[in-house]
């Protein structure tokens, strides 16, 4: 019988040093293993309990301090919760030592989780392996028996055996390389610093890198050989940053050396292993960087997000996945954060707006779920690994720095860094942090306990009443059953107001309070005559202006829209059209609002209307009213021709302005608008022309493939570009060129290809997915490809994690018809109960619900205005 009955390990046993010794053969994909583990009770027991998974155990011994004297004992499995007990020959002493030796032998993975393995053909075309590890959050027990929880921290000693021609990497620099025996080599890296076991990594493989120093710290980028021309932007990336954080966090990066390593076949974008950073080799490796915005601007926050874990996450982690937030949103916080600091001509607050704006999106349904909230499962533990975690756990932590200035910020979280340093936590050890450090001027716990512990986000409608501004809140919900479902009004939150108005005289302020309760009142000093709440958006909430507060507004836009922030243009933008989608404002009052983008040139205000017009369209589209589409597309042309026109095919201008380009140029070709379509078929042509060796530039790259993929031979080239090429960038352009089709068996043939892995990664099907899903001839497909290949699909990514959910999401949130509605729910209620419980399959259904709604409430205002 199993001595344990629960999810979560024992307390009673504390892990505190382990020696693992590991032996793979990366061809035959199978491996050998011993681990010693030291181990220390916190109180009597008899029974050790651990993880451990897909292991073949061939032998255990048991050793106390005092005895010194090995005996073999027994093991029991329980291989549903991946764990195996040991019962110890004797009591386990609180307060004494003993060790543990466990061998064993094992399977490398075929998937991208725990030990896993794979092959890769090189430039001449000569078949490679390549081995690595991906634990996070609860692999590391598939490649050694250990205690997989955040909170078990431990050292780590690791030996790798290796063919000759390999490099082994782990988080620690290597101290010594012995020749072995049968003609191998045996790597043996320091002991790690107090560690998790997510955290743990090695790799095996053929590879070179690039090093520099930095403050006794060996920063160095590896990559297969053949890519090594492509690491010099990562490595300058790396050592500015590093150098910024270790500044900003005035803790020293602790190791001696940190790589950062492009791995051939990488499910996710990156990891953050302590010393050793994985990355896809499209988040770290770029040809010539100087030209690529959007590329340079992905590397630098890969790296910076990843970086920034090396405090937030490694040097101070969660107690448990419930909080994973506290490693998902510092690191994303710090990203964007980072990248303002030192490489502020990105603008990358851009690229966080407009994923904040998409994050509120998923919290306003009822799928969504606290960013604090409790995990039992796998599935759900992988599940943590949301949007939510990510963009609501930053923008959390940007509306506090807001709240309180940078410097009250900065000395919080120091104090939290430097309290907890080699620790666990959990989320009221960071409120507690602010508190000491504000004095507890305001009790931040209690505020900010209304924001991790309940899901969603409010709507604060102001109305203006004279000097007075009155404010109400309630929480923003997009409500599938209006009728039936009753609004919720238990929901409160402390929620810091912020405004700025335009006096009569333009004198504009801005000025911060706190509402805590349902209603509130603020008095200005004067009768304004147009406020705006939620300056810069650096507020997690949504705001309705009632009364006449809308028409002032647009009214302000049309006259004089720079007296507003783009920041805060394009917040409008987004929250009059989610307010629609409420129907707290008619659309054509958004549709109003926008009016004034003719006079309108930064990007995150252009983009927002493009993606919430985009949105509209790509429904009527795929319900077939295809006039009603074209007329949404002619008046939204209208708005921004100008800016169209004045495009130059070039790399020219700011980073703002060239993805600015990047965004109107593909709108303009996707819709055959003015010529955009035959200019970029002359540049494609040319480029083909030349054998793909013209140069291109690179912000309307994906553009002109797009328009080139359209014919037959255009396709074709570009797909024997894709197989012969050496530069990421570019093959991502190509892809999506590629999955941007119109004809259905070219799509399926990308699909089925990426998922067999022949000539196009299964890294990229995911992406590859939603493209297809996006377009009119594909959503289709898109959604039977992933029933047919459903098992499939989870067995490579697993349940829960976000691959999965990016899958669900991309092949069904177009639906908008209860045929697809009643076929999605009852495709995944035949899978198991706890795929069905997915948040991503209940927030697909949600979403479907939501689109049948929204049409049938706007459809025929639409026909009627448009
Ligand atoms: N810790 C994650 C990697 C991860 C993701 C592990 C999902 C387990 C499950 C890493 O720090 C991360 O967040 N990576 C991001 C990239 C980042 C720049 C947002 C990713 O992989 O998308
Ligand atoms: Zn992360």
């Amino acid at each position: 019988l199993f001595p344990w009955a629960q999810f979560r390990l024992p307390t009673a046993i504390m892990p505190l040093r382990y020696e693992l010794n590991l032996h793979p053969n990366i061809t035959s994909m199978t491996f050998k293993g011993s681990v010693v583990i030291s181990i220390q009770p916190l109180q009597a027991t008899w029974n050790i309990i651990l993880h451990s998974s897909g292991h073949n155990i061939s032998r255990v011994t048991f050793m106390s301090a005092v005895s010194s004297q090995e005996k073999q004992v027994e093991v029991l499995e329980y291989p549903l919760r991946d764990q195996i007990a040991i019962v110890a020959p004797e009591a386990l002493l609180e307060g004494h030592n003993y060790t543990l030796k466990i061998e064993y032998s094992a399977n490398i993975s075929s998937s991208y989780y725990g030990f896993y393995g794979f092959s890769y053909r090189d430039e001449n075309d000569e078949k490679k392996y390549f081995a690595a590890t991906q634990f996070e959050p609860m692999a590391a027990r598939s490649a050694f028996p250990c205690f997989d929880e955040p909170a078990f921290k431990a050292t780590f000693v690791i030996r790798i055996i290796r063919e000759e021609q390999y490099t082994a990497l782990s988080n620690m620099p290597k101290k010594s390389s012995v020749p072995t025996e049968d003609g191998l080599v045996q790597d043996e890296f320091f002991e790690s610093v107090k560690m998790s076991t997510y955290l743990v990594a090695f790799i095996v493989g053929e590879m070179k890198n690039l090093s520099q120093d930095v403050n006794g710290t060996l920063v160095s980028i590896y990559a297969v050989p053949e890519k090594i021309g492509q690491v010099q932007h990562a490595l300058d990336t790396a050592v500015k940053l590093l150098e910024f954080f270790e500044n900003y966090f005035e803790i020293e990066y602790p190791l001696k050396k940190l790589d950062l390593v492009a791995i051939p076949d990488f499910e996710a974008g990156a990891m953050e292993n302590w010393g050793l950073l994985t990355f896809r080799e499209e988040t770290l490796l770029c040809d010539n960087c100087t030209s690529s915005v959007a590329d340079r601007k992905v590397i630098s926050k890969v790296i910076a997000h990843e970086l920034s874990h090396q405090w937030f996450g490694n040097l101070v982690t969660m107690k448990w996945w419930n909080d994973l937030w506290l490693n998902e949103g510092f690191a994303t916080f710090m990203e964007y954060f980072a990248l303002e600091k030192i490489f502020k001509d990105l603008s990358s607050y851009e690229d966080f707006l407009d994923a904040q704006f998409k994050t509120m999106k998923k919290d306003s349904l009822n799928s969504s779920h606290p960013i604090s909230s409790s995990v039992q499962s796998s599935e759900q533990i992988e599940e943590m690994f949301d949007s939510l975690s990510y963009f609501k756990g930053a923008s959390l932590l940007l509306m506090l720095k807001t709240y309180f200035s940078e410097d009250i910020f900065q000395h919080a979280i120091l104090l939290y860094l430097h309290n907890h340093s080699y620790g666990s936590i959990q989320n009221d050890d960071l409120w507690d942090s602010f508190n000491e450090i504000t004095n507890k001027t305001l009790d931040v716990k209690k505020m900010m306990k209304t924001w991790t512990l309940q899901k969603g986000f409010p709507l604060v409608t102001v109305q203006r009443n004279g000097k007075e501004l009155l404010v109400q809140q309630e929480r923003f919900f997009l409500n599938i059953k209006p009728d039936v479902q009753p609004p919720d009004t238990s929901y409160l939150w402390h929620i810091p107001l912020s405004y700025f108005s335009g006096g009569r005289n333009y004198s504009n302020y801005q000025s911060v309070s706190l509402l805590d309760k349902k209603t509130g009142v603020i008095n200005l000093t004067e009768e304004a005559q147009w406020i705006k709440l939620n300056v810069h958006m650096s507020g997690y909430y949504i705001v309705h202006y009632a009364g006449d507060g809308w028409d002032t507004l647009i009214k302000q836009l049309k006259i004089n829209p720079t007296v507003l922030s783009d920041k805060d243009r394009a917040s409008l933008i987004n929250n009059i059209f989610e307010l629609a989608s409420l129907g707290k404002v008619p659309l054509q009052k958004a549709f109003d609002l926008i009016d004034y983008l003719r006079n309108e040139n930064c990007s995150a205000p252009i983009n927002e209307a493009l993606f919430q017009t985009g949105l509209i369209y790509n429904l009527l589209e795929k319900l077939g009213h295809m006039d009603l589409a074209s007329r949404l597309v002619t008046r939204i042309f209208k708005l921004l021709q100008n800016q169209i026109q004045q495009q130059t095919w070039t790399d020219e201008g700011t980073p703002s302005a060239r993805e600015l380009r990047s965004v109107l140029l593909e709108f303009a070709c996707t819709h055959n608008l003015d010529n955009c379509s035959t200019v970029a078929k002359k540049l494609f042509d040319d480029w083909k022309a030349s054998n793909g060796t013209q140069s291109l530039s690179t912000d309307v790259m994906t553009t002109v493939f797009k328009v080139g993929a359209k014919t037959e031979s255009g396709w074709s080239f570009l797909l024997s570009k894709y197989i012969s090429e050496g530069s990421e960038s570019e093959k991502n352009k190509i892809l999506e060129a590629l999955a941007s089709s119109e004809d259905v068996w070219k799509l399926y043939w990308l699909m089925k290809n990426s998922l067999s892995g022949d000539m196009i990664r299964t890294q990229k099907l995911s992406s590859i997915i939603r493209t297809v899903g996006q377009r009119l001839p594909g959503h289709l497909l898109a959604w039977d490809f992933v029933k047919e290949n459903w098992n499939k699909l989870v067995q490579k990514f697993h349940l829960g994690s976000y691959t999965i959910q990016s899958i669900v999401a991309g092949s069904t949130h177009l639906f908008s018809t209860e045929a697809h509605l009643s076929e999605v729910r009852s495709f995944f209620e035949n899978q198991s109960e706890a795929t069905f419980r997915l948040h991503c399959v209940q927030e697909a259904l949600e979403v479907i619900q939501l689109n049948i709604q929204w049409m049938e409430k706007n459809l025929q205002t639409m026909t009627k205005w448009l």
